[in-house]
Parts: structure tokens; sequence; C-alpha cells
């Protein structure tokens, strides 16, 4: 079936339904995903962005539906990672004269991933333009979203911005565009692929958006390299992560745990339950039954977190040492945190905690939280009334 995305340029990506994960395990992918390719029809012909290498047949027999792709005359790199790159080696191959276009910084993680390869690269920046015929593509280089090397392509004759990974999902599904979709899957994979790719680099997502609103770029369709296409109201996504990157959240807690033998859980629950006594929204996730990207992305919009650990060889428990270092690397913006464990011989995990929590950007709400083996009724109160106070902090937030 051809996907046609605006008049002479299509979508010829391919659907992984089966992926799990995505960067290592960092990001679980429970709905798969797309790597979306784009052909652009003028005079002359480009392919915008590849799949990844064990879909390249997919893409080429979805091309050969238009044209040869010896016929390609240039081959756009929006992003050297290699799940839209991947493919690049097999078009080369079949397409002699194609040039090979990328960021000067493209030049190094396409050279490192590829080797020698038989084209040199034609390197762009913001503003270059190559006029297809009938069609054009500009470039405004994107670092960061998602790599240093990143750039958008926009066809102005078609109003349409191929952004690469900046407004995709990690969602594989029959339906190329967005408003074919499930609203409520739809913006659980936009919400969740922001939380945990584009959270980190959220001062330059505001900063690009600003700087495509000052330049007046007529946008009819954004089509990102994963996912669905925003055809109807794209700004709907554009709007999503200025709030995402400017850091809005609701007044809303998480307590997130891991528990040995269920005096932490015993804590949070009582935590939780104080939290919800003061009419703040509140959910309980114990690590590793909850999915770790999921807790990301819950926390996208929510006010506070805290987190509580058992003590095991006199540290804190591995899942949670993996949900925090997850946070350090993430750095969301605008947050109260609270950590609360208990422990048997040494009470040390939750200054540990707090100070992890301090470097992934949260301003902490100390609570000296902890107990020793099993908490007494009084210390389940303490955690209660604990709850009520975070509470309260995250509503004067
Ligand atoms: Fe979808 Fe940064 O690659």
């Amino acid at each position: 079936m051809k996907v046609q995305v605006a008049e002479n340029v299509y979508w010829v990506g391919a659907v992984d339904w089966n992926v799990r994960n995505f960067h290592g395990y960092t990001y679980t992918t429970p709905r798969g995903t797309t790597y979306n390719a784009y052909l652009v029809l003028g005079e002359k012909i480009a392919l915008v962005d590849t799949v990844a290498a064990p879909f390249a047949d997919e893409m080429l027999e979805r091309i050969r539906e238009f044209v040869d792709p010896a016929r390609i005359d240039y081959l756009i790199a929006n992003h050297g990672e290699i799940d839209h790159s991947g493919a690049i080696p097999r078009v080369l191959a079949l397409a002699p004269q194609a040039k090979l276009i990328c960021t000067a910084k493209g030049t190094e993680s396409l050279g490192r991933y590829f080797g020698p390869l038989d084209r040199d690269f034609t390197v762009v920046k913001s503003g270059d333009r190559i006029d297809l015929g009938g069609l054009s593509l500009t470039f405004l280089e994107a670092p960061m979203l998602h790599w240093p090397d990143s750039m958008f392509t926009y066809i102005p004759e078609r109003a349409l911005l191929l952004p690469n990974d900046a407004f995709g999902q990690h969602l594989a599904s029959a339906e190329r565009f967005a408003d074919q979709v499930d609203p409520w899957v739809l913006w659980d994979e936009a919400a969740r692929y922001y939380a945990n790719i584009l959270l980190p680099f959220s001062p330059l997502v505001v900063k690009k958006i600003e700087e495509v609103q000052k330049m007046g770029l007529a946008i009819e369709t954004i089509a990102p390299s994963h996912g669905v296409i925003w055809r109807k109201d794209p700004m709907q996504i554009v709007n999503a992560y200025l709030r995402w990157a400017q850091g809005e959240t609701v007044a809303r807690a998480l307590v997130v745990y891991e528990t040995m033998w269920g005096s932490t859980e015993q804590l949070a629950r009582a935590i939780a339950e104080g939290i919800a006594e003061e009419g703040v929204g509140v959910a309980l996730r114990g690590l590793p039954m909850a999915d770790r990207t999921d807790v990301v992305k819950e926390l996208l919009e929510a006010r506070g977190l805290v987190v509580g650990s058992s003590t095991h060889n006199g540290d804190m428990l591995l899942n949670m040492a993996a949900f925090l270092a997850d946070l350090r690397g993430l750095k969301p913006k605008g947050k109260l945190g609270a950590a609360f464990g208990s422990y048997g011989w040494a009470p040390r995990v939750v200054g540990e905690m707090e100070a992890q929590l301090r470097e992934a950007g949260f301003e902490v709400v100390e609570a000296n939280l902890a107990v020793k083996f099993a908490p007494s009724a009084e210390d389940l109160t303490w955690a209660w009334e604990f709850g009520r106070e975070f509470a309260r902090r995250i509503k004067s937030h």
C-alpha cells in the first residue's frame, strides 16, 4: 500500500512490531516501533532517512513501488543513530549517483558506524537548500534532538517538516497517521518517548521550537521518524513538547519503592495514604514490577517523587539504583523529591538516595525517614504524616 504524506512525498519506512526495547534495555517498547523513511519525488529524487538494517529490504520494496532505487539523487541522513541510518550502505550500493547529505557532526557518527563509505559526505548547515525541481529541501540543524548530529529537513512547497526523532513515538501500528490512532495510546506513547528520550534536552527543545516559530515556517504536517505522522493540527504535539520541556506539572505524586522483606513497602503505603489524605493524586509503584520506562513517563507531569529502598549490603536495592541512575541522566525539572527506607544495621541509603535526587535536579524535602528492621505503629504514623507534609509542599510548589 502506498502511503502519501503530501503530494509527491511518500512514507517508505518499516514497522517493527516485535521490538521490545530500545537503547539496550533503558527504554521498553511494549507497542513496538516504526522506522520512517520518506521518498520525495521532485524532478530529482530524495530519500530522507532510512531504516534499521534488518528492515532495509522492506524499505527498498516500498521505494520500488515508485522508482528504481538507482534513481535516488540525494540520501538525507538527518541523524546518524543506526535505527535511521542502518540501511544507508544498502541504498548507496544501489544508487551510484546519490549524494549523501548530513551535518558536520553526522560525518562523525556515520563515519564511525559504517567506516569508509564509497561516497563523500555532503555537509549541510542550517538554511542550506537543495532544489529537487518542483520540490525543495531546506535543512535546520537540531543538535541534541536527539544527538549532536541531528537535523530537521523541511519541504516548504508542502509545509512539511521531517524532524527525525523529535515528535515521534515508539508505536507500531497499521495506521500511519496520528488521527487514525486511539488518542489514549497516541499520547501515552508520545509522552513516554519525550520523557525517556528528549527530557534531558528540554532547554534545547524550547529553543528550537522558538527558533522555528521565529522563522515563520508554515507547517501543515510533521512527519517524524518513529511512529505516526501528525497531519491534523500538528501544533498539538509542538505545544505538548513546549509544556513538557518547560516542566509544567500537576499536583500529583509518585511513590516509587523497592522492598526486600516488606518494611519499605509498608512505609511506602503509609506515605501514599498520607499524600492522598491531603487530596493530592498519588500512585504507588513497586520496582521491578512497575516498568521503569512507564514510571519515568508518569513522572513527566507529576510534581513530586518519593523514593524508598531497603538496604542490602550497605546500599540501596539494584532496581532503585537503576531508576535513580536513569533520573540523573534525564534531569527532570521543577520537581520535589524525598527519600525513605529501611535497614538492618547501617542507616545509609536514605542520605544516598537524597543525594542522587539532588544530582538529578530535584528539590529535596528531607524526611530522615529510615526505620530499623520493621516499622512500628509510630513509624507508620510518622510516614503517614510525612506523606501529608509532602502533599502540602506539592500544593504550594
Ligand atoms: Fe531514533 Fe536517536 O534515533
